[in-house]
């Protein structure tokens, strides 16, 4: 044993050996004795006092392996070895008896990979390339001390079989699983190439760069384990550290095997064995601590990895072997199943007609549907959830087309996927297995199907479970290169009687028929036909949908039916890229369009919360309060389908749906808001509301609040000081008057009277405006400043700011754009929460659920001050599509209770964001009321933060939740969700919002 060395007696061996003088402090360490070493001129450095041996090759051997990558690669930091004062670099030395031996190294800069949060897909592929760096810079190092045996070398793995006992029956299950793997491949492991490997690239071995958004492997430490071995183990033993604590190990894996084999390209040979070795490196480990734990109790540093090399163990051993081989493969760029190419090439000469499949139906062509997430053709969620709705729809389809046979969806990604059955997290946030892997025919209910090669029966099953396959068979078939299956799904219940696992089957015979929905899994009927290279361990069932993400792997192992069939079921339209989308917007859409997120988002389809991408990524949307009673509610789709089917006209006719609508809503109203003028968005509302003030006053001044936003129009972009005075504006316009943000936590005022104080502004510009001598017309103002950052002004502000305007004869207008509609829990209006009652109330957005329909609405004397006999006529509005929907709206947010719904969610939600506060002491503030809140981000001096609310939101999508951002400093989060969100969603936002409060970006500022 080395002995025990203070700090100072550290320092006085540096500075004798060395010429060094030095402060140190220990490092931890697995056999040797660290410190870490900063001299007088801020260069750091690490001593290492190890055991001495009798042979010093050991040393030598570190020595010369690290001056050899010194000369090779660059590209890494790597330690170096300094050099004595006698110009050696190992000295031997006796201290108290004992004789030792000691090194100093240089020091890698940079974060442990242990501690870095999070770890990014971008971080574990430039692990894979720094490890690949380093195993290819070794290949031609040659040192004799190398070929040693150690524990720790994967090629001795065996060692831990008699260990298996000590662990319990689970845990055994676990190790041996791997161990059997591993003795079973020997043969091929001792044929693979061997080279010196660094052979602990372990979490406290990696440096990270300090870059704490885009963070890169920037140095490995500590080669005291190289071995002469099987060069793939030093990838075995990476991936082991880079899987661990993630969701999704494979997805993990995958990424540093990319990173790597660009570096160091692996053999397929290697690759084969890669998954075994993984599992084996962590038996390793299990066992070495359970081993070490024994003899020293106190040493936590050896079991520090433990618990998560347990977790990794059982996460890794629930990964199919065959599938984790051809996720490698395809990381590598090999074809992802060996015998893809082989199958392909046999089918061309193998094809054969629809008509052996479906011999009873008359195929003159094949229509492609498209079913893909942003189908029309499916429809609205309560659509294609219901089979007889599906199956009445093809058939419409099929009475037109009576010769053509209904194909699609191979690689298809669709929403019916998109449910909690088909969900699971992923390593960045949930995922769906929405991308379809069959090719679904819709054919009608009992059409028999034929065999469409010789095969054998090997599966027969009832999936009985929603949205699962029903009766399913799979047949077996050999061809040149082997073995490869098709899956039927959705048969009648008959075939499972009248087939059994080892019938053989002739091509062309009949072997089922397709299955009713309430036999079938629920669909509307069809048949699901899938081919398929390995069964992957399966005996009844098959996955018939996949992750988006794994897709470049299952299109290998379950090949294009297409491939098999003489007629052409491919889709003869693709889509737009996201590029052509962008290209074409920008050379033809207004150049001032915006895109959200620096890589925009390609939405396709609305349900409830959640808005979903052509990839099927659906996302929690805690931005879009316009579609307020949830996104393509059914009810307000089919109000608005129903009416468009009938008529939609201007407002000059009589018509009964504008009377029920504003009937509905005057009820909402205080009964002093009595009359109702119908536009088409917030701006027109705002448009109208200030021509009306101006037009009744006879006045042009106009009175508005800092960074509020009414409108795109030209009135209500001069009342908009977040327009004017932001980016590209020009300055407040001569007529309007901007009153300070009401902000009571980080605005001007704070204190107990901050809203008389803010409210007195009104009053000194009314004295302003009275040295000119101009009267001012009107007020307008959100009851919560939303683009300032949910703004809630305090109690007595509006009162007062009403109490000065009305005193000089204006109009007071509130803007309940954003607002309104019972989104604030206690209120309909947000205005009722200041207990005031506008002369003019402006509404757009949530009023239509994202149709074009907006109102504003005033009192009789406005209304008839404002009939000066001009025509008001608005070609839109009021029409009775527009007003079928507002009607519904209202309609639905009474009939689901949605008022109080936002009161009891967000009052949950507020506190729980309130909780959060306590943990992560960078939320500033948490203000609003029901699902219309806000929380900022500053220092605790509150410095805005808007860097880390941008890094906020832009995780919280990568996450699936979408949040966005604003206020004058952008710091402020902002969540007003459709009415719909759930106690639930907020659980979740809540969870994924602690994931990335904890994250290094946001724990530094
Ligand atoms: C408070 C407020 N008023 C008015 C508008 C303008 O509404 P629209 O975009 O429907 O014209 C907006 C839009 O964001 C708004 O937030």
């Amino acid at each position: 044993m080395v002995p025990l060395i203070s700090t100072e007696k550290a320092s006085e061996l540096v500075f004798n050996h060395f010429g060094i003088t030095s402060e140190t402090t220990p490092l931890p360490g697995d056999m040797d004795i660290n410190f870490h070493v900063k001299t007088e001129s801020g260069s750091e450095a690490v001593l290492k006092i190890s055991e001495a041996t009798p042979d010093t090759g050991y040393l030598d051997f570190q020595i010369e392996l690290l001056q050899h990558l010194k000369k090779k690669t660059r590209a890494i930091a790597l330690p170096e070895a300094m050099a004595t004062s006698d110009a050696s670099y190992i000295k031997t030395l006796t201290l108290n008896g004992t004789t030792y031996q000691l090194r100093m190294l240089s020091w890698v800069p940079g974060r442990l990979w242990a501690r870095v949060n999070p770890k990014t897909t971008s971080l574990r592929k430039s692990l894979g390339i720094a490890a690949g760096t380093i195993t290819c810079a070794l290949q031609d190092f040659k040192h004799t001390h190398a070929q040693r045996t150690l524990e720790w070398d994967l090629a001795e793995a065996a060692w831990t079989v008699p260990y298996a006992d000590r662990f319990s029956e689970e845990e055994q299950h676990l190790i041996l699983h791997f161990q059997r793997l591993f003795k079973s491949l020997q043969k091929k492991y001792e044929t693979l190439p061997k080279s010196v490997v660094h052979n602990d690239i372990n979490d406290y071995n990696i440096l990270v760069s300090n870059n704490l958004k885009d963070p890169e492997v920037a140095g490995i430490i500590d080669f005291g384990d190289a071995v002469y071995t099987q060069t793939i183990n030093d990838a075995a033993i990476t991936i082991c550290y880079a899987i661990m604590e993630l969701p999704d190990p494979l997805a993990a894996a995958a990424e540093v095997v990319k990173g790597y084999h660009s570096e160091y390209p692996f053999s397929e040979k290697e690759l084969e064995l890669l998954y075994v070795l993984i599992g084996m490196r962590l038996v390793v480990s299990v066992t070495k601590s359970s081993l070490r734990k024994e003899e020293d109790p106190s040493n936590t540093y050896h079991v520090i990895s433990e618990k998560p090399a347990w977790q990794a163990l059982q996460k890794w051993a629930e990964v199919n072997n065959n599938f984790a081989h051809y996720t490698f493969r395809n990381a590598c760029g090999y074809p992802a199943h060996p015998s893809e190419e082989a199958f392909k090439k046999w089918a061309l000469s193998n094809t054969i007609s629809l008509t052996t499949f479906f011999p009873t139906q008359h195929i003159d062509s094949v229509t492609v549907l498209d079913m893909s997430v942003g189908s029309t053709l499916l429809g609205n969620l309560s659509e294609y959830s219901d089979p007889e709705v599906s199956e009445f729809k093809l058939k419409q389809f099929s009475k037109t087309n009576p010769t053509t046979i209904l194909a699609n969806g191979y690689l298809e990604t669709r929403p019916f996927y998109t449910t909690e059955a088909f969900k699971s997290e992923g390593n960045n946030g949930p995922q769906y297995r929405s991308t379809h892997l069959g090719t679904d025919f819709w054919v009608p209910a009992q059409t028999p199907i034929h065999a469409p090669f010789d095969g054998i029966v090997k599966i027969v099953h009832h999936n009985d479970y929603d949205k699962d396959y029903g009766p399913m068979l799979i047949l077996e078939h050999t061809f040149t290169e082997g073995t490869f299956y098709s899956l039927y799904g959705h048969l009648t219940l008959e075939t499972l009687e009248q087939l059994n696992v080892g019938d053989i089957v002739k091509q062309g015979q009949q072997i089922a028929r397709i299955g009713e929905h309430f036999e079938n899994g629920n669909w509307a009927p069809h048949l699901h036909f899938q081919l398929i290279l390995d069964l992957l361990g399966n005996n009844e069932n098959f996955n018939g949908v996949a992750f988006p993400s794994e897709i470049p792997v299952w299109k290998s192992i379950c090949p294009d039916p297409n491939l098999i069939f003489k007629e052409n079921l491919s889709p003869s339209k693709s889509s737009l890229s996201e590029t052509a989308i962008i290209d074409f917007r920008k050379e033809h859409l207004g150049r001032s369009l915006s895109l959200s997120y620096s890589k925009p988002l390609h939405i396709v389809r609305g349900e409830g919360a959640y808005l979903i991408d052509i990839e099927g990524k659906k996302y929690l949307d805690t931005a879009n309060n316009v579609n307020h009673v949830g996104h393509q509610h059914p009810r307000v789709v089919a109000a608005g389908q129903q009416q468009m089917a009938v008529l939609n006209t201007n407002t000059r006719y009589l018509h009964e749906e504008i009377i029920n609508y504003a009937d509905a809503l005057l009820k909402k109203l205080p009964k002093e808001l009595s009359v109702l003028h119908f536009v088409n968005s917030g701006s027109e509302a705002n448009e109208l509301a200030l021509r009306m003030a101006r037009s009744i006053t006879g006045r042009k001044e106009i009175m508005a609040i800092e960074v509020g936003y009414h409108g795109n129009t030209n009135a209500a972009m001069d009342v908009s000081s977040y327009k004017f005075d932001g980016k590209g504006g020009s300055g407040k316009p001569e007529h309007t008057h901007i009153l300070p943000l009401p902000d009571p936590y980080r605005g001007r005022h704070t204190d107990a009277d901050s809203g008389s104080k803010y409210a007195s502004y009104a009053k000194r510009h009314i004295e302003h405006l009275k040295i000119i001598d101009e009267k001012v017309a009107g007020f307008i103002g959100e009851s919560m400043v939303s683009c300032g950052g949910q703004i809630v002004p305090p109690k007595n502000y509006f009162k007062k700011i009403y109490q000065y305007i009305r005193e000089e004869g204006g109009i007071c207008i509130a803007d309940e754009v954003q607002t309104g509609f019972g989104r604030m829990g206690k209120t309909f209006w947000a205005f009722e929460l200041y207990d005031v009652i506008p002369d003019i109330v402006t509404m757009g957005k949530p009023a239509g659920n994202g149709h074009p329909l907006a109102v504003v609405a005033c009192t009789q004397e406005i209304a008839e001050a404002f009939d000066t006999g001009m025509e008001f006529f608005n070609t839109f509005g009021g029409n009775p599509v527009s007003c079928a929907i507002g009607r519904t709206v209202l309609e639905i947010i009474d009939d689901e209770g949605l008022q109080q719904h936002a009161l009891d969610v967000g009052s949950f939600l507020k506190n729980e964001l309130i909780a959060l506060q306590e943990e992560f002491p960078i939320i500033g503030d948490v203000r609003g009321e029901g699902l219309f809140l806000g929380f900022e981000l500053n220092t605790t001096e509150k410095k805005p933060l808007p860097q880390h609310a941008a890094y906020l939101a832009d995780r919280m999508k990568e996450l699936g939740i979408l949040m966005s951002t604003d206020g004058p400093d952008y710091n402020v989060l902002k969540i007003k969700p459709p009415m719909v969100f759930s106690k639930d969603n907020a659980k979740e936002l809540i969870f994924r919002l602690k994931t990335v409060f904890a994250e290094d970006f946001m724990t530094t500022y």
